[in-house]
């Protein structure tokens, strides 16, 4: 991963909004993310997520601080439309989808500003859609999809102008809205697919465990800075250190597991040697 080329890089990154008494969304971040990473940023309500998704996207601009994506210095670029239209997907909320255009019409959107004829948008947006499981749905209304299914189409357009970094901001719900546990699960491998397949970079902000996971690092804004940043190497040596710490897992460690457990018995000493190494 190290030789990979970095797509994202901060320094000082810095946004305080307002003047006076002002709030420090993001105070000093300092970041390096390449091509090809697969990262979730978790933290509580007003920890800055949105702010570093914004300002990573050009959608904002930082009070101070360096910002480059795709080697561009943001607070340097002129055109920012075009920044954003040929370098970056969003895939942020629901009503993203404009509601009188159909599935196809909507991923095709982003390719206006390229220099493509009709037929090969029109082809490209089929195949995304196909990619990401609509290929029976192009000619739906928003308002015909389901809430999964919206956000499927929205990953398609985001990945319309083959974007060197993705950002999605909450693709799986929020607190107003929450897709059902299969379809975030759906999604998320959909967004793993992507991320592998294509060597996508991605950067999603959740505040779902369950879709971090689907990450290959975690970082973790507290107040504007980072808490933590951890690369998840390996997903089931993390479950297993979480459940080594665990009540039950500290149980089988100590040989404390109440007898009458006569299924566990037999995998117990192989359990208990897992964990001991986790
Ligand atoms: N346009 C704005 N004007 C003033 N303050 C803002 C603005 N946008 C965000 N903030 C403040 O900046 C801080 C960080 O906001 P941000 O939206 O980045 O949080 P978040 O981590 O995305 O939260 P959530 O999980 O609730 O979406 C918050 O304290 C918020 O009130
Ligand atoms: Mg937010």
């Amino acid at each position: 991963m190290a030789d990979k080329p970095i797509v994202v890089e901060t320094q000082n990154l810095t946004k305080v909004y307002g003047d006076g008494g002002a709030v420090r969304a993001l105070d000093g971040i300092n970041l390096t993310i390449r091509e090809g990473e697969f990262v979730a940023v978790m933290g509580p309500s007003g920890s800055g997520k949105s702010t570093l998704l914004n300002l990573l996207g050009a959608l904002d601009r930082p009070t101070s601080g360096v910002c480059r994506v795709a080697g561009q210095d943001l607070t340097r670029v002129v055109d920012l439309d075009r920044f954003r239209s040929k370098t970056v997907g969003f895939v942020f909320q629901l009503h993203n989808l404009i509601p009188t255009l159909v599935a196809l019409e909507n991923v095709e959107i982003p390719m206006y500003e390229q220099p493509v004829s009709a037929a090969a948008r029109h082809e490209r947006a089929r195949r995304l859609l196909e990619l990401v499981g609509l290929g029976g749905r192009l000619r739906f209304l928003p308002s015909q999809l389901s809430g999964g299914e919206r956000q499927r189409v929205a990953i398609a357009r985001a990945l319309a102008n083959d974007p060197q970094l993705v950002l999605a901001d909450e693709p799986t719900g929020n607190l107003d809205w929450e897709l059902s546990q299969e379809s975030t699960e759906e999604l998320m491998g959909l967004m793993r697919q992507l991320n592998r397949d294509q060597g996508t970079t991605l950067v999603v902000v959740t505040h779902n465990p369950a879709v971090a996971r689907s990450a290959e690092r975690i970082i973790t804004l507290r107040d504007g800075h980072i808490l933590r940043d951890k690369r998840i190497d390996n997903v089931y040596l993390e479950d297993l250190k979480e459940f080594k710490e665990s009540a039950l897992g500290r149980a089988i460690l100590q040989g404390t597991l109440p007898a009458e457990l006569p299924a566990l018995t037999t995998i117990l000493p192989k359990l208990r040697e897992l964990l001991k190494a986790a």
